[in-house]
This record gives structure tokens, sequence and C-alpha cells, in this order.
């Protein structure tokens, strides 16, 4: 055969291998768009309320959802690792949509780790489609997307800078 003959033959070889083998790339799922992200402890002074909070707000850019998630604990009963329940706009009713959030502590031995300001926070979403998550470490010291303060009286409230809104989280498809 003629070189020119090998050479197309082979590209067509090539060609075709590579249209079988290659996957299809999957576009990269949209991020979650965190809104706000509010921490809050009390003075701790006789009288006062014992409720501390964590509160946020993010849109599911992939799935097109608002959502809106709260939490209250106690220091007696602090909320690191449950599973609080979020609501979503808009709302299906399907068993599947639902988002849920967790406080994590940021090292494996927790040193240094605080609801205020210095926590991982972990997002969940159980779809028809699968479960997707999304982890972000939000810190006063280092990574400098938390700010706030202490009050004297020993209010503490903190929140995601204004600088770094909205905050983008990428979000992962756990494969089963
Ligand atoms: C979600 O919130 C964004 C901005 O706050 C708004 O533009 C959008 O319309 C809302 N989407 C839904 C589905 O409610
Ligand atoms: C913050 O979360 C708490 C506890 O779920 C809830 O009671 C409160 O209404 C929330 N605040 C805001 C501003 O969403
Ligand atoms: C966390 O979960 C445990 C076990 O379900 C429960 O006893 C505790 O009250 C929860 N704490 C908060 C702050 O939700």
């Amino acid at each position: 055969m003629f070189p020119q003959t090998l050479l197309l033959l082979f590209l067509s070889a090539t060609a075709s291998i590579a249209t079988v083998v290659k996957p299809k790339p999957k576009p990269p799922l949209k991020p979650y768009l965190l809104h706000t992200l509010t921490t809050f402890s009390p003075s701790g002074r006789p009288g006062s309320s014992p409720w501390s909070l964590v509160n946020l707000t993010f849109s599911d850019l992939e799935f097109n959802n608002n959502v809106t998630c709260g939490a209250k604990y106690t220091w007696e009963d602090p909320l690191w690792n449950n599973v609080t329940e979020c609501a979503h706009t808009p709302t299906t009713k399907d068993k599947y949509t639902k988002y849920s959030f967790q406080m994590l502590k940021p090292t494996a031995s927790g040193e240094g780790a605080s609801l205020l300001n210095n926590f991982m926070l972990h997002l969940r979403h159980d779809a028809e489609k699968g479960v997707y998550v999304a982890t972000q470490r939000f810190n006063f010291d280092s990574d400098r997307n938390i700010g706030g303060l202490c009050s004297a009286s020993g209010v503490c409230s903190f929140g995601l800078r204004e600088e770094v809104r909205p905050y983008y989280i990428h979000q992962t498809k756990l494969e089963r």
C-alpha cells in the first residue's frame, strides 16, 4: 500500500477508537451561591436567652432552588455533626428533594474549632437524580471569609464577609 493510504487508514482507525473510548465529558455542576451565613451566641448572663444560632441562605444554581437553613443550640448541646433540614423554594413535595446542612469540625483533632467562626459547612441535597454535596471551611483567621466580633457584654456575632459575597461553593454528585 502507498504510505498515504496507510496514513489515512491509521487516522480513521484512531478517530473511531477515540469516538468509542472517550466518554462524553459531563458539564461541571453549577455551584451553590451562598448569600448569607450568620452565627450568633448570647452573653450567657443570667436572664439572657440561652440560644446560639446558625443561619444561612443559598441558591442551588444546578437545580434552581433557593434554600434557607437555621439551627439553634446551647453550649451544653452544641450543633457539631447534627444534620439540620433546610427549607427550599420552589417547594417540591416529591419524596426526594431535601436540603440539609451540618457543622463539622475543621480538623481531626478539633483544635480551635468554633461554631461561631471556625468550622466546615457541609451542604447536602437529596434529589431524585442522586445525592449532591458541598463542603467549605469558614474561618475568621486564615481563610478570612468570616468576619465579626464578640462584644464586651459577651454577645458574639459573625457572618460571611461582605467582600466575598456571594460565595461560590463547588458541589459534587456522590457516586453510588
Ligand atoms: C432565588 O433567589 C434569587 C436571588 O435572591 C432570585 O433572583 C431567584 O429568582 C430566586 N429563585 C427562585 C426559584 O426562587
Ligand atoms: C435563624 O435560625 C433560627 C433557628 O432555626 C430561626 O428560629 C430564626 O428564625 C432564623 N433567623 C433568620 C433571620 O432566618
Ligand atoms: C444533635 O443530635 C442529637 C442526637 O439526635 C440530639 O440529642 C441533640 O439534641 C442534637 N443537638 C442539636 C443542637 O440539635
